[in-house]
C-alpha cells in the first residue's frame, strides 16, 4: 500500500515536472516583434496530460477502457477527440458503418492518435440477433470492410447494439465481442451531472466503460470524468491494451466484459 502512495506520488511529481516544462514558458512568453506577448499555449493546445506509458510496466496500476458507440458524429466526436488529445487518453470507438464515408477524416484521426477502431453495426437499425448470414454481413462485414479500405487493416473487435448477442452472432463475429461493465445510460436523459456521478460511483479496476460520442453531454460528462479517474491513479487505455495488460488473450466469438485484475 505504502509502495503504491510512493508510486503514486512519484507519478504526480512527473506530472508536475512535465507541466511545469510546458506551463512556465507559456507563463512568462516572449515578447514578439509587435510587443505582444506570445506564449507556447498561443500557437498550439499542448497535451496536458502525456498518454501512458505500458513499456514501463502497469502491474498494480488501475486500468480503465472507456468505449464509445454509435458514431463518428463530426461535431461531438471532433471535440471529444480533442479533449482526448489534451488529456493524453486513449479509447476505442465502435463506430456505424454508415458514418464512416462522411467522416474518414475522424476515422484516421482516432487511429493516428492511438484510439482503437472496433465495428458496431452499418446501419444500426436492428439488433444482430436472429439475423440470417446475409442480413449478419450487411452489417458487420460492410462495415468492417469499410475500415479496412480506410485503415488498412481487418482486426477489428465487435461491440453488438444494446449487447445482444445469441449462437449466430458468436459464430459470425469474427471477431472478440466486447460488451461492457459500467453503463452510465448517456442516451437516456443526456445529463452530463448525472452520467459524471455514476461513473465515479462506479469505476473500478479493469472496468469498461460504454458511452456514446453523438451527444454533447456524453462529450462533456466524459471528459469530466476522466480528469477526475486520472487524479484517483486510474490508466486510460484502449480494449486491447486493457485485455493484453491483464494477460487476457482475446479470442473470436467469444464475449467479455470487463478485464478484472
Ligand atoms: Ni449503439
Amino acid at each position: 500500500m505504502i509502495l503504491k502512495r510512493l508510486k503514486m506520488f512519484g507519478a504526480a511529481l512527473c506530472a508536475a515536472a512535465f507541466l511545469l516544462s510546458l506551463g512556465v514558458p507559456a507563463f512568462f512568453g516572449v515578447l514578439g516583434d509587435n510587443g505582444r506577448a506570445v506564449t507556447a499555449d498561443a500557437a498550439q493546445p499542448g497535451a496536458v496530460d502525456a498518454p501512458p506509458d505500458l513499456a514501463a510496466g502497469t502491474e498494480g496500476r488501475k486500468l480503465i477502457a472507456i468505449t464509445f458507440d454509435d458514431g463518428p458524429r463530426r461535431s461531438t466526436t471532433t471535440r471529444l477527440l480533442d479533449g482526448l488529445a489534451q488529456r493524453g487518453v486513449r479509447a476505442t470507438f465502435f463506430l456505424v458503418g454508415q458514418n464512416v464515408g462522411v467522416n474518414e477524416d475522424v476515422v484516421r484521426r482516432m487511429e493516428a492518435e492511438g484510439h482503437q477502431v472496433g465495428v458496431h453495426t452499418y446501419d444500426h437499425e436492428r439488433k444482430l440477433t436472429g439475423l440470417s448470414k446475409a442480413d449478419f454481413s450487411a452489417q458487420v462485414d460492410t462495415t468492417r470492410k469499410l475500415l479496412t479500405q480506410l485503415l488498412g487493416h481487418n482486426d477489428f473487435i465487435l461491440r453488438p447494439p444494446y449487447g445482444m448477442t445469441d449462437a449466430g452472432v458468436k459464430a459470425r463475429a469474427g471477431a472478440p465481442i466486447i460488451l461492457w461493465s459500467v453503463d452510465p445510460e448517456d442516451w437516456k436523459d443526456q445529463n452530463a451531472d448525472r452520467e459524471v456521478a455514476f461513473i465515479l460511483n462506479e469505476t473500478k479496476d479493469g472496468d469498461i466503460i460504454l458511452m456514446h460520442d453523438i451527444f454533447d453531454a456524453s462529450v462533456d460528462a466524459a471528459l469530466r470524468a476522466v480528469d477526475e479517474l486520472h487524479k484517483r491513479g486510474f490508466l486510460f487505455v484502449t480494449v486491447d491494451e486493457l485485455f493484453r495488460e491483464r494477460h487476457i488473450d482475446l479470442e473470436k466469438g467469444q464475449i467479455y466484459w470487463n478485464a478484472y485484475p
